[in-house]
């Protein structure tokens, strides 16, 4: 399967990254790039072929990923026009809906959308994925095949999932980071070091997903595993509790799916 990369940014070189490493040949990877700097870099780093703007070599390709900002899209895609052909096209851009892209692509219809996260950047990302009616099996799986290089992947039934995808794993690790803060604050006014401090959030982070990801139990259960009645986890569970501690994580995520449908909308404008 040859892939291009439309956009040799942060994203695309975790993609490219991540598929090397998977034992996928460089030879059969390409990327247009708008920056000489960041062109010689992929050639450089990868080994892959570059061009500073699309042709039809640079569309000789079975899978087209389109990696640039949002904001970017239109008029890149405008510039594919001409050289595009049956491939597959998979968009791993925030809020970019189908049909938008469909209509400045031409009227193509092969096309995927992915909603991958940060932690892609070091391989430990989730993408939600969605293929429009015409994407084949093989083209499906040709897309999880690329997405699955930066972590796990899942396909969902209806587009609208995606936006509602990134109110969850997309805006997710932002929420994680704030808890992380809120818990290095209390170490740091608890007395610990700043290398203590570090360690006992980030460890105790990584642990608790750990057993949460290899346990059949609910979140919930273990929970109460650790929350012996009269204890100290007790206490604390019920001040946060008391603050609205779960309440604001479920209003946060639906601000941030109907801002995705917002965005969308905004996106998909001209
Ligand atoms: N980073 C993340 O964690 C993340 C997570 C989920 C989804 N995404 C999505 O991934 C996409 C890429 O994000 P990113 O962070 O990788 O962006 P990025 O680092 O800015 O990469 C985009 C690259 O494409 C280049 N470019 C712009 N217009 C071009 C054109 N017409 N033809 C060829 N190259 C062009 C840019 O050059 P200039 O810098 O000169 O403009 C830049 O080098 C975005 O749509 C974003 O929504 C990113």
């Amino acid at each position: 399967m040859k892939i291009t990369f439309l956009g040799g940014g942060n994203m695309a070189n975790a993609l490219i990254g991540g598929l090397l490493n998977n034992g996928f040949p460089a030879n059969e990877i390409a990327a247009i790039e708008i920056g000489a700097e960041t062109r010689t870099r992929l050639e450089r780093i990868f080994g892959i072929r570059c061009f500073a703007e699309p042709d039809a070599e640079a569309l000789a390709c079975d899978a087209l990923v389109l990696a640039v900002k949002p904001q970017q899209m239109h008029a890149a895609c405008l510039s594919l026009q001409p050289f595009l052909k049956q491939q597959l096209v998979i968009s791993i851009a925030a809020g970019l809906r189908l049909a938008d892209l469909s209509r400045w692509l031409g009227g193509h219809k092969r096309l995927v959308r992915t909603m991958p996260n940060t932690p892609a950047l070091i391989s430990s990302g989730v993408t939600g994925l969605y293929a429009m009616p015409d994407v084949s099996e093989a083209e499906r799986l040709g897309a999880e095949r690329i997405m699955h290089a930066v972590g796990s992947t899942l396909w969902v039934s209806e587009e609208k999932q995606i936006d509602t995808l990134t109110a969850i794993s997309g805006s997710g690790p932002a929420y994680v980071f704030l808890f992380i803060e809120g818990l290095q604050q209390a170490a740091v006014e608890l007395g610990f070091s700043p290398k203590q401090v570090r360690q006992l959030s980030i460890e105790t982070l990584l642990g608790a997903a750990k057993l949460a990801s290899i346990s059949e139990d609910p979140a919930s259960a273990l929970r109460e595993r650790v929350t012996s009645k009269g204890g100290t986890t007790e206490a604390a569970l019920r001040v946060m509790i008391a603050h609205g501690f779960k309440e604001a994580i479920i209003a946060g995520a639906k601000a941030a799916s109907e801002r995705g449908a917002e965005l969308g909308e905004l996106l998909g404008k001209d």
